[in-house]
Parts: C-alpha cells; structure tokens; sequence
C-alpha cells in the first residue's frame, strides 16, 4: 500500500517498506528502505543535523543538502556528492517538491523500454526545476520489490541538453559492502566484494550493451549479513545498454546510490514539450541474508520481467548443433543429430550459426537471411518438416543486430552500418553493428526475422549479439530503444515463440532482455565446472529460469578438463537443460546415461526451473537447492579431491523440521576405464590400463556408483545428512562413493506421505 500523511510518504506490504519525506524547504529526504515500518517511524529515521557541520553551503535559509540524505539532487545545489542530474550550460539549481499523484498499477512507460509488469501499485512525486522543467519521480511498489525511475519534462520554451540523468538516487544510513559481478567472454559473473567507503565503487559498461565486464546488478548488505541472516538489498537497472552505478559513503556516513544509463559522451537535446524517459531500477530487500535477496529477486523476475506467456512454464530440453557442428553441417547430418536428440529425450532442436548466405565462417554472410541451399537444400520448412517426423520441434539462430562487411546486405547498404566516430573501421568478431537507431534498419531485422520464424515454424529462437559496439552516449540509447522495439514487433505477435538471448554467452544478461526473452544463454564457457561458478554467481541476481545451462563434450575444448559425464548433467539440471556436442561420438553408454539424465530432469523440471533456490552450506564442497515445498533436490559438487577424505554431510535447509522425508541419491554410472591401474586389483583378470580392453569396455559397459537411501525427520536433515564414504585409496567398498575430481551427487528429498 501507498500512505502519506504531513508529507511523508511510504510504501510498504508484507516484505518491504520505503520511506522518505518531504522537508520544510522542498528537499526529499531519505528514511527508509528495509524491513515493513509505520508512517509514524519517519521521525526515529530522521537525521539531526544539529548545528550542522563546517564548510557548509546551501541555498540562504535553508537546510544544508550535502549533510541531508536525498531522494534526488542537483549540481549546484551545495550538494557537493554525486549529482543524478546535469544539464549542458545551464545554469546550476536544484529541484523542489511540486506535488505527488497515486495509481493502483503501473504506469506504463512511454518510449520502447521495458518495463516490470503486474500487480503494483506507483506513487508519482513530481519536482520542479528551477526555469520550468519538471522532474517525475516514479516509485512502484511490487510484492518483493520496489522499483524507481525519473522522467524529465522540458516545459521551457528552449532546448536543453541533458548530459546526465540516473533512473533513481538514494542516500542510506549505515555502513555497506558490496558486491559487483564483472568477467569478460567466457569468465562471467565473477564476484566482486568491497567495503562501500568514502572514495566510491562505480559499475559502468560502456560497450554499448550491459556487458558480461559489469553486470548492471549489484548488491549492498551490512557487514556481518551472511547467505542466510543479515540485511542485504540488491539493485538492478531493466536496460541492456551502457548503464553506470556509483555509490560512496560521505563522511556523515550516509551512503549514496545511483544508478541509469552511463553519461559518457551523452548528450540529449529535449526540445520544448519533449521528455525524456529513463530505464526502470530495482531494489529489494531481506532480512535473510544473500539468500532471502536472491529469492525476493527471482521471485520479482519469474512474476514481472520474464513474457507473460513463459512465466511459469516448463523449458524444453534442447539440443543445439553448434559445439558439435560449428559452420560444416548440411541436412542430412542435421537430421542425423536431431534422430539421436531425440532417442537421448530432447524436445527442441535448434539449428544454430551458419544456416544462411555465405555463412561458413564467422568472416562473411551476417545480415543476409536467405537460407544457404548447398547445407539445406528443402529450405527451412523443408527442414523443419524433417525435424517434425522425428519429433522435434524447431529452434533457429539469428544474429539480428550484426552484418559482416562481406555480405550482400552491406554492399547494398554500407550506411546501415554504425562506423566509429574516428573514421577507422572498429571490427568484432568480423563484423560491424546496424544502426538500430534508423527505421529503414529495423524494418529490414523485423521483416527477415519475422519471415524466418514463419517459413520454418520456428517455435524458438536464439538472438545473439556477438561484439561491442563503437557507439557512445545518445546513439548508444538510441539503438537499444530501437532493439526493444524490434523484439517487441517480433515476438509480441508471436508471444508463443520461446526467445532466448544471447551475447557471445553472457554479454548482455539483463532484465532489459528478460522482458522479453525468458532466458538467456549463460556463457559461451560449456566447461562444467567454470559453468558452476557462472550459474552459481548469476544465481545472486536472476533465477534458474533464466539460465541456459547446456551438457557439452568431454575433455572440453576451452579448459582441456575431462569433467565426468554425471557432474555434466548435475550442473545443468540448475538451469534450463540442454545437449550441445555432436551426438554422433556418443558410445552406447553415454547414450544411455543421457537417456537417464533426461528422464530424471523431465520428473523434477517444473522444481529445477522454478522451485525456490538456495546456495547451501557446504564444507568441502559447493551445494545448493531447489524446493517446490513436496520435493527438494541437493546438490553436491566437488573439484579437486584429496586422498582421505573426512565424512562429507549435505545441509538442506527449509524443511519441516517434524516432517518425516525419504532421501535418495540418484543414480549414476561410472566409466571404469577411468580406474587406471586400479583395475588390475579389482579384476580376475589382467588387463592393461590404458589397453584396448579397458578402453572398449569403457565404451560399453558401465558400473552403478553406490547410492544411498533413507528416511529422517527434517530436524535432522538440516542439521547435516552424513553421507556414504568417498573413495580414500584404501580398498574397494560398493557403498562408497567411487569419485574422483569434478565428482558429484544429486540428493532428492520428499516429504513422505
Ligand atoms: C556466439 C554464441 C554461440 C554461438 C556462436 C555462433 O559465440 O554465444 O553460442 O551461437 O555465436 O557463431
């Protein structure tokens, strides 16, 4: 609900509340995001500035801003702190309270951003500017979160330039880490942690797109909050451009954040009557440490980012042919991978790069969608027709946004393309960026695209997006706007079509993106291992849903790692599950442990996608959860293992504690050859460990790893479920764990009837 009463105003429900006032002289001043709180508190959370400090200056008669946490400020002001606003030659002066509006729903955003969706409730504080713009403050209230953004007004009679202008600032009180999440292709999501101190963390991207270098998302909590107690609040931007955070604490100790698009080089003429809208920031808020954040995080996306149509629906299982095929395919090998998909249990094939013009490499082709008949020779509903016989619906990739230099497209129109403002030609992987910005660009994408997904009746499409762009500040802008705006003439006449983006992997993992493709290709690193700690990190901000999450080839060709086939399903069972390599290497074995993986992961799928998740306690391992509440499902993963192992335990947390639950470990196979010159104990034979025997054998046969079963109460689950031994060098035991590195077990819990 929305209260206001002797201008205060606060938004609070069951999770959440945010509060601030107006003060005597028209400042917003900050008092609360955090825990539900009463209309009367404003006072207990009001700073008293006394006297006030030194060096200070301000408007004459009036409180000091610098010393006041804000809701919004100005340069000029006296606010010497980071300025949300800036204006080109305009003469420095702050904004004041005008008066407020309430809406029991969103109010919807004008121009092509993104926005959360669903039932809320806005709260619409407008300030005027001295001259005579106005600033509209938006703040939504969802369920689990709060959302902000500004809209500016020129009501003057002349231009202005906006050089500057965040989605939403607030200064809080109180001490604060942080947590960034920064990488580069193939390395995304890595944590960051820092004490938020008086010199600043700023998370920018200025690589025209979110970027995997600084994901827009961050997190505060106070020092001491830990996965499962504490406050941690955590902050998103719904915008897949450049964006640009900073937050410093000042030396009264208030910490200030700001968030929005980047200023670099911007520059925003608004005309007379115009305005200009800025992307939508969330936060929210939990008591329950990093883990409760997440979960208020997930739950806000599952229920307001992600497409209407896919919230809450089952993810097929896939198989794409790009690991396995690269640019060197044609119809007959496709059909022959899509035969095996579909004995293996996938429900999707998807048709990846190299499908259209000169495409048999990286080099040339880009922006030229008519279908390459020397690879299919029946078209894409030839292909698509095929793929339907064998069972298979039909997925196909575009790189929309992209034009290789050697295509007929950009010998047709090299216009199209965006040059960097120096005049030298800026390449990416090959290729140039369109020029998004131009309508005559966007009709083409629309046309071609939209033409492809009904030739072939694709019912899922991979976008990618695969380099940086040369554009800054207003084209920047300008060109995002223009890509929503392409998604949602596409894909809002074919909500029914499953969108998944992608970026050269990881590159552009948003919520701007989320509005309209319900998940998102993690990283182009497949390694299982590297993919743990990248699912695992992207876990803080988004939801399984949203994580494309494929089994790839073993050793694998980024790391050389010979990850064990078991650990390759068991990290992608956390997310959206998929098969990329080329099927026809796979032994009898193999095939049948796929066949397993498949069949357990379509029992739990709806659990794995959407069960509420939790990052676990684990002491010689990595684990986390998924629970619906009737089923939970831990899981245990290992790198390196030591020789004697200590007893190993699994943490579940939020059962009931006087329920009574069965546990069982699934099922898994192990690839004896990998036993080396054990064998040659364990056998009444001798064989040669690396011989012909063994390595046939490998391909053929497979033993059962031991699994464990048993009932406890959930008391005593979540106080630690001692576990089967794992292998310790001293003898073979069939109820041990016979696991080696990168090793991994999957626990499934049920509530016993
Ligand atoms: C990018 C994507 C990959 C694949 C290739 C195709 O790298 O991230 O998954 O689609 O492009 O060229």
């Amino acid at each position: 609900m929305i209260l206001s009463d002797n201008n205060v105003f606060l938004l609070k429900n069951d999770n959440l509340a945010y509060m601030f006032r107006v003060t005597e002289h028209g400042n917003l001043e900050h008092l609360h995001f955090g825990a539900p709180v009463e209309l009367c508190d404003a006072d207990a959370f009001s700073v008293k500035y006394g006297t006030g400090w030194g060096s200070n200056s301000g408007p004459e008669g009036e409180e000091f801003p610098m010393y006041l946490p804000l809701e919004w400020s100005g340069l000029g002001t006296g606010d010497y702190r980071e300025s949300p606003t800036e204006f080109a030659g305009e003469d420095p002066a702050g904004f004041k309270f005008s008066h407020y509006k309430t809406y029991d729903e969103i109010v919807p955003i004008q121009c092509s951003l993104p926005q959360a969706k669903g039932k809320a409730e806005t709260l619409e504080i407008v300030l005027a500017y001295v001259g005579g713009m106005t600033l509209h403050l938006f703040y939504t209230l969802f369920d689990t979160a709060v959302t902000r953004r500004a809209v500016l007004y020129n009501n003057t009679d002349q231009p202005v330039t906006v050089t500057k202008l965040m989605s939403y600032m607030l200064d809080m009180q109180g001490e604060f880490e942080i947590t960034t999440f920064n990488g580069s292709w193939i390395a995304e999501m890595r944590p960051y942690r820092a004490e938020v101190g008086l010199s600043g963390i700023v998370n920018e991207s200025t690589t025209g797109f979110s970027s995997a270098m600084h994901n827009p998302g961050f997190i505060l909590n106070q020092p001491g909050a830990n996965e499962t107690s504490g406050e941690v609040i955590g902050f998103n931007l719904i915008y897949s451009g450049n964006h640009y955070a900073r937050i410093q604490r000042s030396h009264e100790g208030l910490t200030r954040i700001v968030q929005g698009i980047s200023p670099v080089d911007f520059e925003w003429e608004l005309k007379p009557a115009e305005f200009f809208e800025t992307p939508e920031g969330v936060m929210v808020y939990s008591n329950e440490g990093f883990g409760g954040m997440s979960r208020a995080m997930h739950r806000f996306i599952n229920e307001h980012i992600i497409p209407v149509t896919w919230q809450h629906k089952d993810r097929p299982i896939l198989y794409n042919d790009w690991e396995g095929c690269m640019f060197d395919f044609n119809e007959s090998k496709l059909l022959s991978l899509a035969k095996k998909a579909k004995k293996l249990g996938c429900e999707l094939f998807v048709l990846d790069d190299g499908w259209f013009g000169e495409r048999n490499s990286d080099k040339a082709g880009l922006g030229d969608y008519n279908v390459n008949k020397k690879k299919l020779p029946h078209g894409l509903s030839g292909l698509q027709k095929k793929l339907s016989d064998v069972g298979l619906a039909f997925g196909l990739w575009f790189e929309p946004e992209g034009v290789n230099p050697d295509s007929d497209l950009y010998r047709a129109h090299p216009d199209w393309a965006l040059h960097a403002n120096s005049g030298v030609t800026v390449l990416g992987r090959n290729e140039l960026l369109l020029d998004l910005s131009k309508q005559e660009v966007r009709d083409y994408i629309v046309e071609n695209v939209s033409r492809c997904i009904d030739e072939g009746k694709v019912s899922y499409v991979k976008w990618d997006m695969n380099r940086h762009s040369t554009a800054l500040g207003a084209i920047a802008h300008k060109c995002v706007l223009g890509l929503y705006e392409v998604l949602d003439r596409i894909f809002g006449e074919r909500p029914e079509v499953l969108l998944e983006s992608c970026s050269s992997g990881g590159n552009r993992f948003d919520l701007g993106m989320l509005c309209f493709s319900p998940q998102i290709w993690s990283s182009d690193d497949t390694d299982a291992i590297e993919r743990y700690h990248i699912q695992y990190n992207l876990s803080y901000l988004y939801p399984l849903s949203t994580m494309g999450a494929h089994v790839s080839a073993a050793p694998h060709s980024q790391t050389l790692r010979d990850t064990p086939l078991s650990t390759r399903g068991n990290i992608s069972f956390f997310g959206l599950l998929g098969y990329e390599f080329d099927l026809d290497d796979l032994s009898s074995v193999e095939t049948e442990e796929i066949m397993n993986q498949i069949e357990f992961y379509k029992e739990h799928r709806h659990v794995f996608q959407f069960g509420e998740f939790r990052r676990l306690r684990a002491p010689e391992g990595m684990s986390i959860q998924v629970s619906d509440g009737k089923t939970t499902i831990v899981g245990l993963f290992h790198e390196l293992v030591h020789a004697a192992p200590g007893y190993e335990r699994i943490f579940p947390e939020a059962l009931m504690p006087g329920k009574i639950y069965s546990v069982e470990s699934r099922k898994q196979l192990l690839n004896a050859s990998k036993f080396g010159g054990l064998l040659k104990f364990v056998l009444p034979v001798k064989v040669k460990p690396d011989g012909i025997v063994v390595r046939t054998a490998g391909k053929k046969y497979r033993m059962w790893d031991a699994t464990q079963a048993c009932s406890a109460s959930g008391a005593a689950l979540m106080s630690g479920l001692s576990l089967n031994a794992r292998f310790m060098g001293t003898g073979y035991d069939p109820q041990m764990r016979m696991q080696g590195d990168f090793s991994s077990n999957i626990y499934l819990i049920k509530e016993e009837s």
